[in-house]
C-alpha cells in the first residue's frame, strides 16, 4: 500500500487548478445508462472512484472510452444486475439503481453496507423507488427494484439528516423516465445534484426546481445522448484553500466557484483568513492572526461534512477553542486520534469535537481512515513540524486527483512511497 511522505514546515504557495468534482461524475456517469445513445462528459477526474464507475459501466453492458478527462459512454444493451465485489468497493455506485430501473423496469444491485463514517442506510432512496412503483425487495445482500410501469408521484426525501444527496439523485434518474410528474420535497441541493439534473436536462428529461428543495420532474419515454462538462469540485478546493491557510501560504484555486463554497469561505473569513474571488478562481492567504471557530455540519447550503475533518487541521493551529458539531454523519471523527498522534489536543463530546488549538505539530505516522480524514493528516502534516507518512494513500486516490503532484507544484515537500 502507497504512502505519503510529507516533510512539513513549509508553507504553500502558487496556483493549483481544480480538477472535476468527484460526487457529481460518479451519478452522471451512472444517468449515461439511460439512454442507447453516445454520452460525452468532460473535465472528468482521474480517481480511483472513477475508474470503478467505469468498470461497473463496462460490466452492465455499456462501451466506455477515456482519455484524456473525457469519458465517452454508449450503453447500447445494458443488464440490470450490478456485480457484487464492484459495487461493494464504492458505496456511490448505489446511483446505478435509479437509471437501471429506469430504463429497464429492473435493478438488482449489491447492498452497499456501511462505512467508517456511519451506517450509511439507503432507506430513503428505497422509500422513493417504490413510490414510483416499483416492488423493493432485499435479499441475500441484494436490493432488488422491479416495476411493470413507473408512475410520477409525490413524495418526501427527507431522513434524520435532513436530505439525501444520492438518493435524490436515485430517484430523480428513475423518475425521469416514469409516466407524469413527480415531485420531490425535501430534496438535496447540493451542486453535485444541479449538476446531474442539468446534465439529465440536456439528455432531453425535463426537470424543473433544479437546485432547489422541490424537484419537479415531468416523465418523457426516452432520453438522448449529450455532451457535458462537470462542475469543479468544492470539496478539493475548500482543501486546498484550508492548507494554504493552516501552512501560512498564499494559494490561488483556478477554477473554483465561489459559489459552490459560501460556508466554506464564510468560516475562512472567521478564522482570519481573506479570500480573493475573480472569474479565474480563488485566492486564499491568512489576514493576520488565526481566531477560533464554531462549524455545524449541515446539507448544502451549510457547512459541508465532507470538509470539517481538513477544518479540524486549520483549528489545531488555531490558538483557542474552537468547536466543530457534526450533523450529517454519525461517527465522522475517525481523524481525531490519529491528529492527536501529531500533538493536536482534541476531545469527542457527543457530536462535537472540542479542538484546543495553537500547540505546536510535530510529524507521525499516521494511518489514513477515509477519504477526507485522509486530507485532513496530510494538511496537518504539511504544517507539522519533522516528518509525517500518512499510510493507506488508496484512501486520497479515491477523490483527490495527483494530490502528491499538486501539492509538489505549491512547494510542498512531498513524496508517494510506492510499496513493491
Ligand atoms: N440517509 C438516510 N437514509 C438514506 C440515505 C441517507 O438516513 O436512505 C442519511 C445518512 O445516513 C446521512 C444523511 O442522510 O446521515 C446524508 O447522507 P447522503 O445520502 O446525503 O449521503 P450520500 O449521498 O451517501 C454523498 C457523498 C458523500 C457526502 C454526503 C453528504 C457521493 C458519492 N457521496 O453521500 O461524500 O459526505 O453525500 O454530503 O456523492 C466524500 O466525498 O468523502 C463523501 C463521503
Amino acid at each position: 500500500m502507497d504512502s505519503l511522505l510529507i516533510k512539513g514546515g513549509v508553507p504553500l504557495n502558487g496556483d493549483v487548478t481544480i480538477s472535476g468534482a468527484k460526487n457529481a461524475v460518479l451519478p452522471i456517469l451512472a444517468a449515461t445508462l439511460l439512454t442507447s445513445e453516445p454520452c460525452v462528459v468532460h473535465r472528468v477526474p482521474d480517481l480511483s472512484d472513477v475508474r470503478f464507475m467505469s468498470q461497473i459501466l463496462t460490466w452492465l453492458g455499456a462501451e466506455v472510452k477515456s482519455e484524456g478527462g473525457t469519458i465517452r459512454v454508449r450503453a447500447k444493451k445494458i443488464k440490470g444486475a450490478g456485480d457484487y465485489d464492484l459495487v461493494r468497493k464504492m458505496r456511490g455506485s448505489i446511483c446505478i439503481m435509479g437509471p437501471l430501473l429506469g430504463r429497464l423496469r429492473e435493478a438488482r444491485v449489491s447492498l452497499p453496507g456501511g462505512c467508517v463514517i456511519g451506517a450509511r442506510p439507503i432507506n430513503l432512496h428505497l422509500k422513493g423507488l417504490a413510490s414510483l412503483g416499483a416492488k423493493v425487495t432485499i435479499e441475500s445482500g441484494y436490493v432488488q427494484a422491479k416495476a411493470k410501469r413507473l408512475v410520477g408521484a409525490s413524495m418526501f426525501l427527507g431522513g434524520r439528516a435532513g436530505s439525501t444527496v444520492l438518493g435524490t439523485a436515485n430517484v430523480m434518474m428513475a423518475a425521469v423516465l416514469a409516466e407524469g410528474v413527480t415531485v420531490i420535497e425535501s430534496a438535496a441541493c447540493e451542486p453535485e445534484v444541479t449538476d446531474l439534473a442539468n446534465f439529465l436536462n440536456a439528455m432531453g428529461a425535463k426537470i424543473a426546481g433544479i437546485g432547489s428543495p422541490t424537484l419537479t420532474i415531468t416523465g418523457v419515454k426516452q432520453l438522448h445522448g449529450a455532451e457535458h462538462e462537470v462542475i469543479p469540485d468544492r470539496i478539493e478546493a475548500a482543501t486546498y484553500a484550508i492548507a494554504a491557510a493552516t501552512t501560512n501560504g498564499e494559494v490561488t484555486l483556478r477554477g473554483a466557484r465561489a459559489d459552490h463554497l459560501g460556508a466554506v469561505l464564510d468560516k475562512l473569513h472567521d478564522s482570519g483568513v481573506a479570500t480573493h474571488c475573480d472569474a479565474s478562481g480563488i485566492t486564499v492567504k491568512r489576514n493576520g492572526k488565526l481566531k477560533p471557530i464554531d462549524i455545524t455540519t449541515l446539507p448544502y447550503s451549510g457547512f459541508p461534512t465532507d470538509a470539517q475533518a481538513q477544518m479540524m487541521a486549520l483549528m489545531a493551529v488555531t490558538p483557542g477553542i474552537s468547536i466543530i458539531t457534526e450533523r450529517i454523519f454519525e461517527s465522522r471523527f475517525m481523524h481525531v486520534s490519529e491528529l492527536s498522534r501529531l500533538g493536536a489536543d482534541i476531545e469527542i463530546e457527543g457530536p462535537s469535537a472540542i479542538v484546543k488549538g495553537g500547540k505546536p505539530l510535530s510529524g507521525a505516522p499516521v494511518m489514513a481512515s477515509d477519504l477526507r480524514a485522509s486530507a485532513a493528516l496530510v494538511i496537518a502534516g504539511l504544517a507539522a513540524k519533522g516528518n509525517t507518512q500518512v499510510n493507506r494513500v488508496y484512501h486520497l486516490d479515491r477523490g483527490y486527483e495527483k494530490i502528491d503532484v499538486k501539492l509538489r507544484q505549491l512547494g510542498a515537500r512531498v513524496e508517494r512511497i510506492e510499496e513493491s
